[in-house]
């Protein structure tokens, strides 16, 4: 029998050229997609770039908006203070000095003119009223016990607050006093003032306790009211500015200021301040 013909090698050689069209248009594909990645990379870079200095800026915007508040906090402190002690100390004096010329009239007065006599009376009871306004107002701005101690600071404010809103409000415990500097003692007290303030407005409770505490490195200030107690929402919510200041002022202090909400139970609000700002 005779061989059957072979088939011409031209088959082979068509499949080899076709493998080899298919390896070069992949390679060709793959080093298009190469660039493309290569493309891309470099623009993600340029973005993570834009976006670290973007973040850096921010950062930098944000602590430049801390100092201005801390700024503006203490010139506002300085600016209480030395109105206060200068209604308290000028416009006392000049008051005391006019109460004592209308004494001085009263007693020098011809006794038979009853007119005369009954307008220096009046007179006299309106410098009384007066002093007592300007008292009231100089230390509304800066109460000057302060300088003194902020445990009876405290307990002064306390019981203004109670005869102001009718809340009963207890001092439980606080050390006889605190070696807390004056710029830390005042950091306290506008923080109490502006918890104060949030019971009368929001709480709706009848009582109110403060404990003072202090260890060997912090003061504590705990106030729990038994209101309706402040919720999450509120706690964290971007609107609560008030809440925002408390714990801005603490932190120009290196402190802190925590709220804590039971519904129906009650909020408790608790500051602590290190006793030196070094620790
Ligand atoms: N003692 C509290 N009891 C219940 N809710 C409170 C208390 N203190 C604050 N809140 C709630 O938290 C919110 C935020 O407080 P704050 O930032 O001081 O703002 P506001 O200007 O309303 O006083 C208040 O509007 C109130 O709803
Ligand atoms: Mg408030």
């Amino acid at each position: 029998m005779k061989p059957l013909p072979r088939a011409p090698n031209n088959n082979l050689t068509d499949q080899h050229q076709a493998s080899q069209k298919l390896i070069s248009e992949q390679e060709a594909r793959l080093t298009q997609l190469a660039s493309q990645l290569l493309a891309a990379n470099a623009s993600l870079e340029r973005e993570i770039t834009d976006r670290l200095s973007k973040e850096d800026e921010f950062r930098r915007s944000t602590e430049q908006l801390r100092e201005l508040s801390a700024r503006l906090q203490s010139v506002r402190e300085e600016e209480r203070t030395r109105l206060s002690r200068a209604i308290h100390d000028e416009l006392g004096q000049a008051l005391t000095g006019l109460k004592m010329d209308v004494a001085w009239l009263q007693k020098h007065l011809d006794q038979q003119q009853p007119a005369l006599l009954e307008k220096t009376q009046a007179m006299s009871d309106l410098i009384d009223i007066i002093v007592q306004a300007v008292r009231r107002i100089a230390t509304e701005l800066r109460p000057g016990i302060l300088d003194l101690s902020l445990v009876a600071t405290i307990e002064w404010q306390l019981q203004e607050f109670q005869t102001r809103s009718g809340i009963q409000g207890k001092l439980i415990s606080a050390p006889e006093e605190t070696t807390l500097d004056a710029d830390g003692a005042t950091t306290v007290f506008r923080i109490f003032q502006e918890i104060l303030t949030n019971v009368t407005r929001h709480a709706q409770a009848t009582q109110i306790e403060v404990n003072v505490e202090e260890n060997a490195t912090f003061l504590t200030l705990h106030v729990q009211d038994n209101g309706r107690g402040i919720t999450e929402n509120e706690i964290h919510s971007s609107k609560s500015i008030g809440l925002l200041g408390m714990r801005e002022r603490a932190r120009l202090r290196a402190g802190e200021v925590h709220f804590q909400g039971t519904p129906g139970k009650g909020t408790t609000v608790t500051v602590r301040l290190p006793l030196s700002m070094n620790n």
